[in-house]
Formats: structure tokens, C-alpha cells, sequence
């Protein structure tokens, strides 16, 4: 299976529920995983592309999956009569997250775990605005890459998080994983190398900022 670590990570995050949606679930390894760890009752499948989807419905019948249903269609429409106990969205941009986030007011959700491929930041400010709650945000590497998975509640208030906090992920900061260490030494080693040759106060300002919360990381480790 291709990015294994990645999808347990979301995996391990859910708890025997009754209804789990994958939208955007493509391969459907997370569907396959989530229903043979027991994590899931029934897991809803959803992709926008009836092609990519075809490739869950050829696993379900490899495995003979049961559990599976897969649906066709664009973010929450095929699901948006049921009531889901998780909704993952995980391989998508930010801005695609936060697209299908605006047309999901109705849905009925409990909780969203979130995987984005990019613009991770600007996700976390919609949250933020769109009284969203992050329960948790952290780090994880996988064949080279690294995946912040996020997960989220819908709330009545404003969640305060800093700017830090957005720009690196709430969790990162008590968990302190050799990861995200990783993580913020590959980010530090990336600005240096454009520095040598291409001098930007905001790389600096980037620059500082990784250090200062290298140096947050390293008191934590102590
Ligand atoms: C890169 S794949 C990610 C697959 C899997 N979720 C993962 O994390 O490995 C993105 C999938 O999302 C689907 N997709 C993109 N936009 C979508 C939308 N608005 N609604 C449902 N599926 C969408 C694509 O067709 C594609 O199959």
C-alpha cells in the first residue's frame, strides 16, 4: 500500500464509529483500512471522479469488502442526508477543503479529520474564522514527505490560537515529535539553501521564526 503511515495516522485517530465518509477517497485504502481495524461500522466511500472511484469499488470486490458503499459525486452531495459520525478529507488542497467546507453548513458531521496536500496555513485561518475548533493538528512523515493531519469539531465560539499555532500546527508544540524536529530542520536546511543565493528579509523573518520554535522544542526536550 502506497503512503501507509499517512493513512494509519488518520486511522488510528478514529474509534469504533458507525458511519465514517472518505470524500475524495480515490484507491480506497483508507476505506479498506477503516473497516478492517474495526474503526468503522460502515464507511461511505465518495470521489467526484467515477473513474477515480471505480478503484475503491475493484478493491471492495478484491477484498470483498461489504461494509463499503462507494458514491459518486462532489464533496458533501452524496452525503448529505446521513449522519456521519467522522468525515475525512484527505489528499485535497486547502482551498478545495475549504470549498467543499462552504457548501457543508447543513451537514450532518461530528467530527472532520482533515489530511491537505498544500496551503495548510490558509486552512487553518478558515477554521479559525469559520468558528471551527481544532481538536488536533500535528505532523507526520511518510516516504520522504511530510502530512499535517488536523482533526475538527464545529463550534459556537472563535477558537484563540495563535499565530504560531496556525502557521505550524496547535499539537506540534506538546507533542514534540522527532517529526515535526525533522520537520522544522528540513524547512530551516530549504530557506539556508535559497539564501545563499537569493538574500529576502522574509526568508529571514521565516528563518528566525523556525529557529525560535526549534529553540521552543529543544527546552521542551530538555
Ligand atoms: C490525490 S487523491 C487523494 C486520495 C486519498 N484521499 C488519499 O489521501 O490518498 C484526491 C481525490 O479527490 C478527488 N476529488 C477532488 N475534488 C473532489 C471533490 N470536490 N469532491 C470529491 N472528490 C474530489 C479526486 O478525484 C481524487 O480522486
Amino acid at each position: 500500500m502506497r503512503a501507509k503511515k499517512r493513512i494509519e495516522t488518520i486511522a488510528d485517530l478514529i474509534e469504533n464509529v458507525d458511519l465514517a465518509v472518505d470524500i475524495g477517497a480515490d484507491h480506497g485504502y483508507l476505506a479498506k483500512m477503516l473497516v478492517e481495524k474495526k474503526k468503522a461500522k460502515k464507511v461511505i466511500a465518495t470521489d467526484i471522479s467515477a473513474k477515480s472511484l471505480q478503484k475503491t469499488i475493484e478493491l471492495c470486490k478484491r477484498f470483498n469488502l461489504a461494509n463499503i458503499e462507494a458514491r459518486v459525486g462532489d464533496g458533501i452531495e452524496p452525503i448529505k442526508t446521513e449522519k456521519v459520525d467522522v468525515c475525512i478529507i484527505a489528499g485535497m488542497g486547502g482551498y478545495e477543503i475549504i470549498k467543499i467546507l462552504g457548501t457543508a453548513k447543513n451537514a450532518t458531521v461530528k467530527e472532520w479529520i482533515f489530511q491537505p496536500a498544500q496551503n495548510t496555513i490558509e486552512l487553518r485561518q478558515y477554521l479559525k474564522n469559520n468558528n471551527f475548533k481544532i481538536l488536533k493538528d500535528f505532523i507526520v512523515k511518510d516516504q520522504n514527505k511530510f502530512y499535517n493531519t488536523l482533526v475538527v469539531e464545529k463550534s459556537q465560539n472563535r477558537q484563540e490560537l495563535s499565530e504560531l499555532e496556525i502557521r505550524y500546527g496547535l499539537t506540534n508544540f506538546d507533542l514534540c515529535s522527532a517529526d515535526f524536529i525533522e520537520y522544522l530542520m528540513d524547512k530551516l536546511e530549504r530557506i539556508n539553501k535559497t539564501l545563499e543565493n537569493n538574500k529576502s528579509e522574509k526568508l529571514e523573518n521565516e528563518k528566525d521564526e523556525v529557529l525560535t520554535v526549534l529553540a521552543k522544542m529543544k527546552e521542551k526536550t530538555k
